[in-house]
Order: C-alpha cells, then sequence, then structure tokens
C-alpha cells in the first residue's frame, strides 16, 4: 500500500511507465518507502538499517550495510538498474558522488530520482543535521526539516551533465528531481564546481528556474520517454 506514502506512489508511477525490472535505493532507514516499490529485483542501501533486513531479503530483495561508496566500491561493473533513488547522506558532496556512481551502473532507459533538492530555509540547509537543529533551536525557528545542501546537485547537472535531462517533480508528494538521458543544449550557468558549491539559500531562491519545476504527470512522462521510445515502457 503505497497510499500514504506519495514519495512511494510517485516511484511506482515511474517505475511502471519504465517498465522498472531492477530497483536502487541509497539511504532506507525504515524502510518504508522500500518496502512498497513494486519492482521484481530491489536493492536498499545503508550503512544503519532501521527494520530486521535478514526478515526482508528474499532471493530477489537484498540489502547491504555500509555506506553508498561502500556499495560501489564493491558492486560489479555488470550491474545495471532501470529506476534508482538518491535519499542517503544530504550532503551536496556525497549526493553528487552517489549520483556519478550511479551513472555508471544505469542505462540509456533509465530514471534517476534525487530527494531533498528543494530546501525549506536557511536551517534546512545546514549540511550538518545536528548543527541545523541547534541552530533552530537557538533561534526559536520551529520545524525539522533538515535537506542538507543537496540543493546544489540542480547546478551540477545542469552544467557538468548536457547528455542529461531533469525536472523537478511538483505534486503531492516533497518536490524530487527526475533525471533520464536526453541531451540538453543549456549553457554552462557557473564559472566551475566551487562557485556551485558555495552557494546559499538565498542564492538558491534566486535560481529556483534551475530546477525546471514542472507538474509530476509531465515529469514523469517525459522522464519515462526513453523507455516509451525503446518500446521497454509499459
Ligand atoms: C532520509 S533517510 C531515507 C528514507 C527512505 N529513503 C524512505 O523514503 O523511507 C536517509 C538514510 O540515509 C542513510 N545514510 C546516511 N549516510 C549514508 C551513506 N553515506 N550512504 C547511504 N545511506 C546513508 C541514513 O542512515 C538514513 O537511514
Amino acid at each position: 500500500m503505497t497510499g500514504s506514502n506519495p514519495e512511494a506512489q510517485r516511484l511506482n508511477a515511474i517505475a511502471a511507465a519504465i517498465g522498472c525490472r531492477n530497483y536502487l535505493e541509497i539511504g532506507v532507514a525504515t524502510g518504508d518507502t522500500f518496502a512498497v516499490v513494486e519492482a521484481p529485483r530491489k536493492t536498499g542501501v545503508d550503512p544503519a538499517f532501521q527494520f530486521d533486513i535478514s526478515a526482508a531479503s528474499t532471493a530477489n530483495v537484498d540489502f547491504f550495510t555500509g555506506t553508498s561508496d561502500e556499495f560501489f566500491a564493491q558492486l560489479d561493473s555488470s550491474v545495471s538498474y532501470d529506476l534508482v533513488y538518491i535519499d542517503g547522506l544530504h550532503t551536496f558532496a556525497q549526493t553528487y558522488r552517489d549520483f556519478c556512481n550511479v551513472l555508471t551502473h544505469t542505462h540509456d532507459r533509465s530514471v534517476i530520482v534525487l530527494d531533498d533538492v528543494w530546501p525549506t530555509d536557511i536551517f534546512s540547509v545546514i549540511p550538518d543535521y545536528h548543527r541545523a537543529m541547534a541552530e533552530r533551536f537557538r533561534t526559536g525557528v520551529p520545524g525539522m526539516d533538515w535537506h542538507g545542501d543537496v540543493f546544489k546537485i540542480a547546478s551540477a547537472i545542469h552544467d557538468y551533465h548536457t547528455t542529461l535531462s531533469y525536472a523537478t517533480a511538483l505534486g503531492e508528494a516533497r518536490p524530487a528531481m527526475l533525471v533520464w538521458r536526453a541531451p540538453r543544449r543549456d549553457s554552462p550557468r557557473f564559472r566551475g564546481l566551487e562557485e556551485i558549491e558555495r552557494q546559499t539559500y538565498l542564492d538558491f531562491l534566486d535560481r529556483l528556474d534551475l530546477l525546471n519545476a514542472i507538474p509530476q504527470a509531465d515529469a514523469i512522462r517525459l522522464s519515462a520517454a526513453p523507455a516509451r521510445a525503446a518500446g521497454s515502457a509499459r
């Protein structure tokens, strides 16, 4: 049942649209999303699963206990995923590294989904979780939102990955970025990665257009276009 989990509903809509057979989730936590994503083969990666993975493992569902870096370091180069959900450590440095690793384990019809690309305030972008919460407490600003500086990935994908297209899906679920293989003609907006890394929350607000935010149904339809063209979509 994905009724109360709009993020999982979105993943299942993408999975159905591309005919997903092999799903990877980086950052699984309690497995609330992982458990309800529908795919014939599923792999979850987390250094600290919050459920009994031995009870949940089957011939077609496996778990790697460790960081995403450790997972990719041991992954056979022949392994390829149709749908990947990147929802691990909420820092730009780690998320971008996850993304680059995922690119070598995906194919022309794959879709990559990135969570935490749309921070909600200046506290949510602090990359250190404990510092983010401490600053909220100190200043009396309520909430628990924490996205880290993952938002910078939109700039990195925009400038450094023009063979990929992307859109940020807006709907009932938290905004998430969908990435698929299709060339773009965009020109770089930044002098380099250092300028991308230096961006603040205010820079994020000034450059919202970099997100390519569109209704979720449109983002899913666009991301599934390569699979539809190849005849592998349902
Ligand atoms: C936001 S939670 C994931 C939520 C889950 N995807 C869901 O939808 O229910 C983030 C998870 O990332 C894990 N994590 C932290 N650092 C990680 C790393 N370097 N590699 C992989 N996972 C990591 C944490 O242990 C945590 O369980």
